[in-house]
C-alpha cells in the first residue's frame, strides 16, 4: 500500500516530501491553479458550503470523505493507484518487458502530446460549465455539478504531477498552458472540439456527462494499459472518480426522460410544452449532438498513429486483458467507409483501426444506456424510442468529417443537410425553449418542473437534504 500523505499543502501518495524540487515546483503551481479555479470556476459560488466527496486515499473499501466545503478550499491531492509488483506490458511489439517507470527518451515527445491532449479536457469541462449554478434544477443537481467540476480540478492535478514529475521544464511549461487555454475563446481554444462548445443549460450538461465524460472513461481505460507505468497508475485512480460523472449523466437525461413521459401522460394531445416539460423530440436533438460530438474525440477511423501507439505499448485497447491476441498483427477490423456517395464494409489492418475499436466498445456502452431509457417508454406503453444516431451523423473528425448524412445514415446533398439539420439538432428555438425552463431551485427537497427526483440521494443521505448551503 501507498503511504498516505493527507497534511500536507498537497495531499498525495507518491511521497512528494520526499522529492524537494518536484514539491517546490507543483508548490509554485498551486496558486495558479487556484487562481484560475476562481476566475474561471463556478460563478458565484465560490463562498457557499457545498456536501462534497474529497479523494483521501485509494483504497477500494473507501477512499472518500465527505463533508461540508467552500471550493477554493477543496483538498485537490495527487493519487495514483497502487502499483503492480514487476507489472509487464500486456500488448503491442514491446509486450512482456517491464513497464517504464521512467518515461523512455524516444517516447517522450508521443506521451506529453498524449498527456497533456487528456489533461486539456479536465479544466476545460469547468469552464464549459462554469455559468450553470445560477440555474440548477435541485439542491441535489447543484451538488453534483460542483463534485463533478472539483473532480475535473483534480484530474488536471493527476495530469500536472505527471508533466512536471516526468517532462522537467518541458512539463513544467505545458502545466501552464494548461491554465492559460480557455474554452470557447478563439484565440487560445482548448485542444479539442467538443471542449469548446458552450454547456448552455442542464440538458446540455446531462448529455455532456453522459456522453462526453464516457468518451473520458474510454480514453482512460486505454491509457490504463500504457507501459508508461505511472500514467496507468494514474489514469487508474481516475476512472475511480469518473464513474460518479457518468452517473450523474446517465441517471440526469434518465430523470428528464421519466418527467416527459409523466407530463406526456397529463398534457392535452401529449404535448409537454404545455405543462413545461422537455419534449422527447428535443432530448432527442440533444443525444444527437452530444453523441456526435463524443464521437469525434476518437479521432479518425484508419490511423495511423493510433497504430503506432498500440505498437509502441503507450496506449492498448479499453481492458486489454479481455482479448486473446494482443499483438494484434496480421489480423483486419471491419469497418463501415464512405464509398461512392454511399457506406461500404472494409477490412482494415487491426492496429490501424484501434481507435474505431475503441469507438464501438464507446457506443455500446452508450446503447446501454439509451436501452435504459426506453424502458420508462415502454412501461408508459409509448411507442416512441430515443436512438443513438448513426456514426456518420454530423461528424467533423475521420473519415466522415463534414458530409451531409443525416441521423439514419444516408448521405444527403449539401443543400438537403443546410435545409433540415435544424431537425436533427438543437435549433436557435430549441435553445429558447430549454432554456425558458431554466431557473435556479434553492429550497431543499425542491426540484424543478422538467425533471423527476432522483430514486435517492448521496450516500445515504436523502434527496431533501441541504447539499449546497445557500446562506
Ligand atoms: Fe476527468
Ligand atoms: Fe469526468
Amino acid at each position: 500500500m501507498s503511504n498516505v500523505d493527507l497534511n500536507s499543502k498537497i495531499p498525495n501518495n507518491v511521497d512528494l516530501a520526499q522529492d524537494k524540487r518536484l514539491l517546490r515546483a507543483l508548490e509554485q503551481w498551486q496558486p495558479n491553479y487556484i487562481d484560475w479555479w476562481k476566475e474561471m470556476g463556478p460563478e458565484g459560488f465560490q463562498e457557499k458550503d457545498v456536501w462534497l466527496r474529497t479523494a483521501i486515499s485509494v483504497d477500494a473499501e473507501g477512499w472518500a470523505h465527505f463533508d461540508y466545503v467552500k471550493m477554493p478550499d477543496y483538498r485537490w491531492g495527487i493519487f495514483l493507484a497502487d502499483p503492480v509488483q514487476d507489472r509487464k506490458i500486456g500488448f503491442g511489439d514491446v509486450m512482456g518487458e517491464d513497464a517504464w517507470q521512467v518515461v523512455p527518451g524516444e517516447h517522450r515527445n508521443t506521451l506529453r502530446r498524449l498527456i497533456v491532449t487528456q489533461g486539456d479536457t479536465e479544466p476545460a469541462s469547468v469552464e464549459q460549465q462554469r455559468l450553470l449554478g445560477t440555474s440548477a434544477p435541485s439542491l441535489y443537481d447543484l451538488r453534483n455539478l460542483f463534485q463533478v467540476n472539483v473532480e475535473e480540478g483534480r484530474h488536471l492535478w493527476a495530469m500536472v504531477y505527471l508533466l512536471h514529475s516526468q517532462f522537467g521544464r518541458d512539463g513544467r511549461e505545458e502545466a501552464e498552458e494548461l491554465l492559460a487555454r480557455r474554452s470557447g475563446n478563439p484565440d487560445k481554444p482548448r485542444i479539442l472540439g467538443a471542449f469548446n462548445a458552450p454547456i448552455e443549460n442542464w440538458l446540455d450538461f446531462f448529455m455532456f456527462t453522459m456522453f462526453t465524460d464516457r468518451d473520458g472513461k474510454y480514453q482512460l481505460l486505454a491509457l490504463a494499459e500504457s507501459g508508461f507505468d505511472p500514467l496507468a497508475r494514474t489514469t487508474r485512480f481516475m476512472l475511480t472518480e469518473e464513474a460518479h460523472h457518468m452517473f450523474v449523466g446517465e441517471t440526469g437525461v434518465e430523470r428528464v426522460v421519466q418527467r416527459t413521459v409523466e407530463l406526456m401522460q397529463q398534457a392535452p394531445e401529449g404535448d409537454v410544452t404545455k405543462l413545461g416539460g422537455v419534449p422527447l423530440s428535443l432530448i432527442q436533438k440533444h443525444l444527437n449532438l452530444w453523441f456526435s460530438l463524443s464521437l469525434d474525440l476518437f479521432g479518425g477511423e484508419i490511423s495511423s498513429n493510433a497504430a503506432s501507439y498500440f505498437a509502441a505499448g503507450l496506449k492498448g485497447r479499453a481492458n486489454e486483458d479481455k482479448y486473446e491476441d494482443h499483438k494484434a498483427l496480421g489480423t483486419t477490423y471491419r469497418m463501415a467507409v464512405p464509398k461512392d456517395g454511399a457506406v461500404a464494409e472494409e477490412d482494415v489492418p487491426l492496429r490501424n483501426a484501434m481507435n474505431e475499436v475503441l469507438r464501438d466498445q464507446y457506443v455500446a456502452d452508450c446503447q446501454r444506456g439509451v436501452d435504459r431509457w426506453n424502458k420508462h417508454l415502454e412501461k408508459a406503453g409509448m411507442s416512441e424510442r430515443l436512438v443513438l444516431p448513426a456514426k456518420q451523423f454530423h461528424r467533423h473528425i475521420g473519415l466522415y468529417a463534414g458530409m451531409p448524412f443525416d441521423p439514419q445514415g444516408r448521405l444527403l446533398t449539401r443543400e438537403e443537410w443546410d435545409r433540415r439539420q435544424g431537425e436533427w439538432i438543437p435549433n436557435a428555438q430549441d435553445r429558447a425553449y430549454v432554456q425558458s425552463l431554466q431557473g435556479c431551485v434553492k429550497e431543499p427537497g425542491q426540484i424543478a418542473n422538467w425533471l423527476a427526483r432522483p430514486a435517492r440521494g448521496i450516500k445515504g443521505l436523502p434527496f431533501e437534504y441541504e447539499y449546497v448551503r445557500f446562506d
